[in-house]
């Protein structure tokens, strides 16, 4: 019999019977789906709708369900709906017949997103603790390579000095933004809904501000019919994992480069590469290129969840379980890069004389070279013709661009002339841009810890 089966005469159809199953999956339901019950058969009982003391018998049955739930795994398998039916039958072996009283004027509407919501917020939770030591990771890093340079790129063409720090930092803030947005998601996840029935609210005198306090609710929904049908908190949890993903796999991308042979910046810790079957010299990043690659999941995850809502009426539709598999799986590919990314970055060793070497080509000094002669009164865009000129001139003659500008400025600009040894030094090329945001040390190492400072909120 099934727990709607009243004005039915026979079973379902047995394809649609599975069709129509949630169970495989919103099993993963099953702790929130228990802690919402209990409050909700205590609330039957302090308002009078139950007996106080099977109201009591109800919560202990539910931890019993919960328990046995936990030891025996088959005790889970059971040809059930959903959580909520599981739960029902199961309470049902433990306190007979009492245990339809915990549905009393509660409708699976307002359970299977009370649950989802409590569980989302769970999981930003431990998302958010996860990117902190990501983030926490990148800033270690950032301040011991707060003084090293390397090329910066644009277009993946070396573009002008920068310092290790100013790399790691760029990302730490990224991710920094990234937590913000979980944090904000998660005051509009933290919504009561229970009390709301089917769609209409209910007729019971149920005290719903006690239910959210002790579900941990900062507020109640305030209309039951909104509180029913709308995912909007799953579609903003599942995007801000979707710029999360994006994020983490730019740096993925990053790291790729930068541990390989052209670059050879860093090294990436052996635990976290892969060997080949066939060619026995490789060290494959395939922890970073799984991060990256688990971006398109979550992107798809979240265009499945805007596609699910568009164009439903408003109440509740069975359209609406196929909410959980998407949160359920951008949840589990922003977990699992995170720990992934935390491991890899912790371990990562920095090769501080192959991102100097790499630093001191000449031609990413020409902006700088520009700014120089501009600033000593040539107008700018003539001075980047000069300068471009310059580097045309030691291109074609394959000679290096220092050695062409110290010819070429000797009599027009002879005092930019006399600081060609400074003007092409990468290190003072980086410790010039000490703006804030800059790529100076001291602006890096501030920038670092703020980072850090940001994700304390
Ligand atoms: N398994 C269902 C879901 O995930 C629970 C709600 C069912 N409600 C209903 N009226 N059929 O959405």
């Amino acid at each position: 019999m099934k727990l709607w089966g009243g004005n039915y005469s026979a079973g379902p159809d047995a394809a649609f019977w599975e069709f129509n199953r949630s169970f495989s999956f919103d099993r993963r339901l099953l702790a929130e789906e228990i802690a919402a019950s209990k409050a909700f058969v205590r609330a039957l009982g302090r308002c009078g709708a139950i007996p106080v003391a099977d109201a009591e018998t109800l919560d202990r049955g539910l931890d019993t369900v919960f328990e046995r739930s936990l030891k025996e795994p088959d005790y889970r398998d059971l040809d059930v709906e959903d959580v909520h039916s599981f739960v029902e039958e199961r309470l049902g072996e433990v306190v007979g017949d009492l245990a339809g009283q915990a549905h009393l004027g509660r409708s699976r509407n307002e359970q299977t997103v009370t649950a989802l919501r409590l569980w989302v917020r769970g999981t930003i939770d431990r998302l958010r603790g996860g990117l902190r030591a990501v983030v926490a990771a990148l800033v270690e890093q950032g301040q011991a390579g707060a003084d090293t340079v390397m090329p910066g790129f644009t277009h993946t063409r070396a573009a002008e000095p920068v310092t290790f720090g100013h790399f790691a930092a760029a990302h730490a803030w990224a991710l920094v933004r990234d937590d913000q947005r979980l944090r904000d998601a998660r005051g509009r996840v933290n919504v009561l809904p229970l009390g709301s029935g089917a769609l209409a609210g209910s007729a019971l005198d149920l005290d719903r501000k006690a239910m959210a306090h002790e579900l941990g609710f900062e507020a109640v929904s305030p209309n039951a019919l909104d509180a029913v049908m709308d995912r909007d908190f799953a579609v903003e949890f599942v995007s801000a994992c979707a710029m999360l993903q994006t994020h983490l796999a730019r740096l993925a991308e990053d790291f790729i480069h930068f541990a390989g042979p052209e670059h050879g910046f860093v090294e990436l810790p052996e635990a976290f590469t892969t060997g080949s079957s066939l060619m026995p010299q490789k060290k494959n990043p395939d922890s970073l290129e799984l991060v990256r690659g688990k971006a398109a999941r979550v992107d798809g995850d979240l265009v499945r969840l805007l596609a699910l809502l568009k164009g439903l009426p408003a109440g509740y539709q069975k359209d609406l379980q196929e909410d959980k598999e998407a949160v359920f799986d951008a949840a589990d590919a922003a977990l699992g890069s995170v720990a992934i990314m935390a491991g890899v970055i912790a371990g990562l060793s920095q090769r501080p004389d192959a991102m100097r070497a790499a630093a001191a080509g000449e031609e990413m000094m020409a902006a700088g070279l520009a700014v120089a002669l501009a600033r000593e009164g040539m107008p700018f865009r003539k001075a980047h013709g000069v300068v471009g000129a310059l580097v045309a001139e030691a291109r074609k003659g394959g000679r290096s661009l220092r050695d062409t500008a110290a010819k070429g400025l000797k009599e027009t600009s002879p005092a930019v002339a006399a600081r060609l040894d400074q003007l092409f030094d990468p290190d003072e090329a980086v410790r010039a841009k000490s703006l804030p945001g800059g790529t100076a040390p001291d602006a890096v190492r501030a920038s670092l810890a703020g980072a850090l400072e940001a994700l304390q909120g």
